[in-house]
């Protein structure tokens, strides 16, 4: 059974995403250890409810981002992590984490990646005018947002949504292609090859494109 450590500041949806799946069967993995940063995170009540063990930890005790690291990487290390799950984990991880996990670190972004990374992905896509948006799973690397991507989501946006609403539909979708990743991660389908993440073994998408708004025939 993959062991997997959760990093969360916030309301843990995603976390609760992963929990429900590993409770009804559908994800091969444990979840060993939750660490938060935030004492006020709503995650840590779904941990309390669940059972999950977790480690609360301020950065603001630390006199730097190594020291922090340092500190969650012994801990991840020590509950025997394999897979580190970054998510709505506020904080960007140092290189030096990074080598303790090499491509053993997932975190989920609020848009379709390369476009709108960073922060309020879902209203930079909103902003921008997208007819599409959506969000991507891939590996963490040193940069922000940038590392190969393993799953991908598209949802489309309507003239009528309003910022909250995409961000809605867009979640609903997030914790759909969170579990889906790290189960692919856990039956050891994921091959890096530079960028790009192979999937061994799964069905492809179909060739049909999709349009926002729809073509029709005129
Ligand atoms: C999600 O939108 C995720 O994509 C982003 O932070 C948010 C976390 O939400 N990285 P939750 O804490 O999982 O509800």
């Amino acid at each position: 059974m993959l062991k997997i450590g959760v990093l969360v500041s916030g309301s843990g949806s995603n976390l609760q995403s992963i929990i429900d799946k590993i409770e009804q069967g559908g994800l091969s993995a444990q979840i060993s250890i939750v660490i938060c940063n935030n004492p006020q995170a709503f995650a840590l009540e779904r941990c309390a409810k669940h059972g999950i063990p977790t480690a609360l930890m301020s950065h603001k005790d630390f006199p730097d981002r190594n020291d922090f690291d340092r500190k969650m990487a012994e801990i991840l290390k020590g509950h025997g992590v394999e897979l580190v799950v970054m998510a709505g984990f506020m904080r960007v991880l140092s290189p030096a984490f990074l080598q303790e996990f090499p491509m053993r670190v997932m975190n989920i972004h609020p848009a379709l990646l390369p476009s709108f990374p960073g922060l309020h992905g879902q209203k930079q896509a909103f902003d921008y005018g997208v007819k599409f948006s959506g969000c991507t799973v891939h590996f963490a690397d040193s940069g922000v947002d940038t590392g190969p991507i393993i799953i991908q989501a598209i949802v489309p946006v309507f003239d009528d949504d309003t910022e909250d609403t995409l961000a809605a539909r867009i979640l609903e979708q997030e914790h759909r292609i969170y579990p889906q990743a790290i189960q692919f991660f856990a039956e050891g389908k994921l091959e890096v090859k530079g960028r790009k993440v192979i999937i061994k073994g799964h069905p492809r998408l179909g060739p049909a494109a999709i349009h926002n708004p729809p073509v029709t025939d005129f």
